[in-house]
């Protein structure tokens, strides 16, 4: 009778010491594969290219500043297919606070000042660069897109990302506008 009882308080125990863990996810293997000694993206000092070499999707992303962005020209050709990831990554990235349908129709566009992507202003007056521009380093009350640091984060987007937004809000959302008004 002792004796039962005292493994019945073992297996009790044990099943204490077994279940605690892994209800907040602490075993020790549980992490051991994203805390290996190893360079993730964005840490450290980057190796320098080697003389000559030619970045991948060869675009350029040597601007500093929106101003410096201004003139670029957008290397992503126009295409269905573009306008389709542009449109994706709109909903996601830009509707919050300029509305899908981009005419500042969210919620919150009022609040924050977020202004009509549809407007002459946008459409004509200001470049694809620009644009893309405002999405990379951010506006005044904007955030910033790809700016890696303390601007930026889980929520940068690609720069061929960036062109393919350009590519819709230029050529795509004033178009889908008008055909959901009708
Ligand atoms: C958090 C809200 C917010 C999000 C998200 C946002 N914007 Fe804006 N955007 C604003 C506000 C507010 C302004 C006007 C004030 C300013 O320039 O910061 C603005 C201005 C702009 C302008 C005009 C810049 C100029 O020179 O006057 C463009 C173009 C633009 N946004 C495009 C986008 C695109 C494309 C996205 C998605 C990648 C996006 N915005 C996401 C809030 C936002």
């Amino acid at each position: 009778m002792h004796a039962n009882n005292h493994s019945i308080k073992r297996v009790a125990v044990l099943l204490t010491a077994l279940s605690l863990p892994s209800a907040v996810m602490a075993w020790p293997w549980s992490q051991d594969m994203m805390n290996q000694p190893s360079i993730k993206p964005q840490e450290g000092v980057m190796t320098p290219f080697p003389h000559r070499s030619v970045p991948v999707m060869g675009i350029p992303t040597k601007v500093a500043s929106r101003d410096e962005a201004k003139d670029l020209v957008n290397p992503i050709p126009l295409s269905a297919a573009s306008l389709k990831k542009g449109r994706t990554l709109f909903r996601i990235y830009c509707a919050a606070c300029h509305g899908l349908s981009g005419k500042a129709d969210s919620p919150v566009s009022g609040k924050i000042g977020a202004i009509d992507l549809t407007d002459d202003y946008v459409q004509k007056t200001l470049t694809e660069g620009w644009v893309w521009g405002t999405i990379t380093f951010g506006s005044f009350v904007m955030p910033a897109y790809g700016v890696p640091g303390e601007q930026g984060g889980s929520n940068d987007l690609s720069v061929e990302e960036r062109w393919h937004v350009v590519n819709y809000v230029k050529n795509g959302l004033v178009k889908e506008s008008q055909v959901a008004a009708k």
